[in-house]
């Protein structure tokens, strides 16, 4: 059995995930997380939300995950979100392009046409994996899921592919609320839904996913970015574009300092969230050496983006996976959503000298207004208010009237004024830099590395501080007084916000086995002494190694375990007895 069946089972077996709608024979590309896979994935989204969102004062907000389909024209999705299909003429099945050849061990970018494809397919004889059968009808797929809004067949909407166009269609909303802070970092953490076309890797590739993103919005002309300092001599493994045209397959390892100088990374920001990256990743026990950052080329890359990275992680079974993308987005998301929305999503930023500027501005005249509609000008002159009258001018004059409440109000409602200003602001579209992360990949992978088999014994080692059950309790033998006594460490446990994996009526050997499968990094048992001493004995899960604790001092134990301080060091640390076993 290769690593990943052998993570899959044990997913399956213990409760972190198995695949959706089994008794009516799953569907692929969706999965269910059962109740430890939740708590997994809850504790590495609150590590991300604070590695990332928290210590930046940057703000998360929560938008719907369906939008109308202007949103999605505006972003450019409706044209560009497609992947290349080829079906088997034989029995039908169908097949994304690129990932069929990749399978096979043919290199195949991204982004190729459904031709180039094609030819890579007759060239490698390449055939259909689940028949033999010939391969033919190369073309696009769309790949997000369609659906209609309340009972109007036309009010078509899609499912989000990614969370980040609330981001930006709010944009102007969260900047007013933060009480225009610049530069603004979004955080966004929810589902993002593509219709993949054969997704076969288990909670790899699913239909329907957790994203974290964050748009970080600001001046590409001035790139305040403090916290690059930090970083500036940490490495990174880069499979940067010069390197792929030369044929290297690996990567190279360099400081921040000189990616940005050799101009592979432009951005201060984003080679600050690679590293980032790179250290979250770490921190869920994968190795800095299984990690990289392969930059896309053109063709590759998303139509939004004019430089990505991916953060890849080296697996079992499927290689080089991605699990976050790192994209330079420009100013492209903001001034299609203002062209599409007709409204300005812009900043003002102060000038050092000010700069004399022609204003044109409108202003609704109420008394015509309220002749031509006495019913509804409160709600006409409610929404109008709200409005820039420079915003106003320049819808007046590009389509020649605005709409609100339902009418359309031509140049004759407003007062039209033209003249000079001297300005200490000026307005600018900001650019963002996007880290965008697939929680469900990074959970697998986190589970992928942490399993260890130990004899004929399987260890799950998770870093304690995202184990989903952070401490076990046993009692030695299956007896009332040793239960009771176990029972209540149980709950002061419960109480103190840890969950508890309590088990009895096996043998110590076999209880122990069970909690380790499952990633429990710490087990006290209770046993005939603790009747007398009130003491247990605290076992560390990758270790084996035990000490005898007094009872008071289990619950700091579990605390300071939980903030990342080695087993040992505790125990040495509070003089603990250590047990021969
Ligand atoms: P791939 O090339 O593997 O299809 P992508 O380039 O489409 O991925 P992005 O568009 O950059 O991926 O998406 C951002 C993140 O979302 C990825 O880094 C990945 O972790 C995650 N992700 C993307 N597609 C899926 C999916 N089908 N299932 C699970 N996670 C996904
Ligand atoms: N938001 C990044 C992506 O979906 O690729």
């Amino acid at each position: 059995m290769s690593k990943a069946e052998k993570v899959f089972s044990l997913a399956r077996r213990r409760g972190f995930f198995w695949p959706a709608y089994e008794i009516y024979g799953g569907v692929a590309g969706f999965y269910t997380w059962g109740p430890l896979g939740v708590l997994l994935k809850n504790k590495i989204r609150s590590f991300w939300r604070e590695m990332f969102v928290y210590r930046h004062g940057f703000v998360e907000i929560e938008g719907p995950s369906i939008a109308p389909e202007i949103v999605f024209k505006a972003s450019g999705h409706v044209e560009g979100f497609k992947d290349v299909m080829v079906s088997c003429l034989n029995c039908g099945a169908k097949y994304r392009a690129d990932k069929l050849l990749e399978e096979r061990g043919v290199e195949a970018p991204e982004g190729l046409s459904p031709e180039e494809y094609m030819d890579l397919i007759r060239e490698n004889n390449v055939r259909c994996p689940s028949c033999g059968g010939e391969l033919g009808n190369p073309g696009y797929f769309i790949t997000m899921f369609q659906t209609t809004i309340g009972p109007y067949s036309d009010a078509v909407g899609y499912l989000r592919p990614e969370t980040a166009q609330n981001m930006f269609t709010e944009f102007r909303r969260v900047y007013e609320v933060m009480r225009r802070r610049f530069p603004l970092g979004v955080a966004q953490i929810g589902r993002g839904f593509r219709n993949e076309i054969s997704p076969r890797q288990g909670v790899i590739r699913l239909r329907e996913f957790d994203m974290m993103e964050i748009e970080f919005f600001f001046d590409p002309e001035d790139e305040d970015f403090p916290w690059a300092e930090e970083v500036m001599d940490e490495e990174l493994n880069i499979l940067h574009e010069e390197l792929i045209r030369s044929g290297g397959r690996d990567y190279e390892t360099m400081t921040v300092r000189e990616a940005l100088e050799r101009g592979i990374i432009h951005y201060r920001s984003m080679a600050y969230f690679m590293v980032l990256a790179k250290r979250f990743i770490a921190a869920l026990g994968i190795p800095e050496d299984r990690q990289r950052f392969r930059e896309k080329l053109e063709g590759e890359r998303a139509h939004y983006a004019r430089k990505v990275f991916d953060q890849e992680v080296l697996l079992d079974r499927w290689g080089w996976v991605e699990v976050s993308g790192h994209a330079d987005r420009t100013d492209y998301d903001l001034s299609r959503h203002s062209k599409y929305s007709g409204r300005e999503l812009t900043v003002e930023k102060r000038l050092e000298k000010p700069i004399t500027v022609t204003v044109r501005q409108a202003y609704p005249e109420p008394r015509r207004i309220r002749e031509a509609y006495p019913e509804k000008i409160g709600e006409i002159m409610r929404s109008l208010t709200g409005m820039d009258p420079e915003e106003l001018y320049r819808l007046l004059d590009s389509q020649g009237y605005i709409e609100v409440a339902g009418v359309r109000l031509g140049k004759e409602f407003f007062r039209l004024e033209v003249g000079e200003e001297r300005r200490s602001v000026k307005k600018i579209t900001p650019h963002v830099v996007e880290p965008s992360f697939g929680l469900d990949r990074i959970v697998y992978a986190t589970l992928e590395y942490a399993y260890r088999e130990k004899g004929d014994r399987v260890v799950l080692s998770l870093p304690a501080y995202v184990a989903p059950i952070e401490a076990a309790v046993y009692p030695l033998l299956d007896r009332d007084d040793l239960r009771g006594l176990a029972e209540d460490i149980v709950l002061e446990l419960e109480e103190n916000g840890f969950r508890v994996f309590y088990d009895y009526g096996d043998s110590i050997g076999r209880l122990y086995a069970r909690g380790d499968e499952i990633g429990v990094p710490i087990a006290f048992t209770v046993d005939m002494r603790s009747l007398r001493d009130d003491t247990v004995t605290a076992r560390d899960r990758d270790t084996w190694v035990q000490y005898r604790v007094e009872r008071g001092k289990i619950v700091e134990m579990v605390e300071r375990l939980v903030t990342g301080e080695p087993f040992e060091e505790i125990a040495r640390s509070m003089g603990l007895e250590k047990v021969s076993v």
